[in-house]
């Protein structure tokens, strides 16, 4: 029997990647498959919690329980978490948002006739960042990083930069570590300085760690 420690709290969870269209058939996108963060919103109903999932494309089957949020492009993943923050304790970002996109979607598909296309990139929105500025008293947020290298250093550097409660580092490098695989091994900081190694496990365990952090954490600061 599961413990019931997160009931009261509600949590909105993002996962899988987002997409940016480049012309009607044509898109940008990356390899997330969206498991680490529906393991988040399973392990978190099954503790008791309230979960919005906002999810990008993914192959996986809605999470019984959660109220999911389908969006596209990581402008719509932004709305999608800023509409869900009006009501929410926490915020976990597990997905891994295009942070580029086209200035200009053509508006029909490309053809080699037309020679070769001119496709120039701009930023999206950073969504953490966005919404730890405006975060409100109380609110938990929580990042992931996905790196290839020096992951603790630019794990760190993310922490401070989005304004971030804790951060889980993924070296994505590693096999049976992040993108698309059952597993994960991954590193907890919190603002504190605390500095949590986990080993390689399931993403279900991994899950149900970060919860138990930051469950600790939000006690620690009276929260929840
Ligand atoms: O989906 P899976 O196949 O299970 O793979 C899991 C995972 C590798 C995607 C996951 O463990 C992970 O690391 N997620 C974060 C991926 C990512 O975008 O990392 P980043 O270091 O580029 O971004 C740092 C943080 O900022 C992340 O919490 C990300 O959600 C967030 N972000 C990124 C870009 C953006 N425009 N807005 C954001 O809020």
């Amino acid at each position: 029997e599961q413990q019931q420690d997160l009931v009261g709290l509600h949590f909105v969870i993002t996962a899988g990647p987002t997409i940016e269209d480049i012309d009607p058939v044509r898109y940008l996108t990356n390899r997330s498959s969206g498991k680490m963060g529906y393991a988040l919103a399973k392990q978190a109903i099954a503790r008791g919690a309230k979960v919005t999932l906002v999810s990008g494309p993914t192959n996986l089957p809605p999470v019984p329980g959660a109220k999911m949020v389908n969006i596209r492009s990581t402008e719509e993943m932004l709305q999608g978490v800023q509409a869900a923050m009006a009501d929410a304790d926490v915020l976990i970002a597990a997905a891994a948002p295009a942070d580029y996109r086209p200035v200009e979607v053509f508006n029909h598909k490309w053809k080699k006739s037309d020679g070769l296309p001119n496709i120039v990139l701009e930023e999206t929105p950073d969504i953490l960042a966005t919404v730890s500025r405006s975060r409100r008293e109380g609110q938990t947020i929580v990042g992931f990083a996905a790196e290839t290298r020096d992951a603790l250093t630019f794990g760190r550097r993310k922490l401070e930069s989005k304004g971030l409660d804790l951060i889980v580092v993924n070296d994505v490098s590693q096999p049976g570590v992040g993108f698309d695989v059952d597993t994960n091994q991954v590193v907890v900081i919190s603002r504190n300085g605390e500095v949590d190694k986990l080993p390689l496990m399931t993403k279900a365990n991994v899950a149900d760690r970060i919860l138990t952090r930051v469950k600790a954490l939000r006690n620690s600061v009276g929260g929840g």
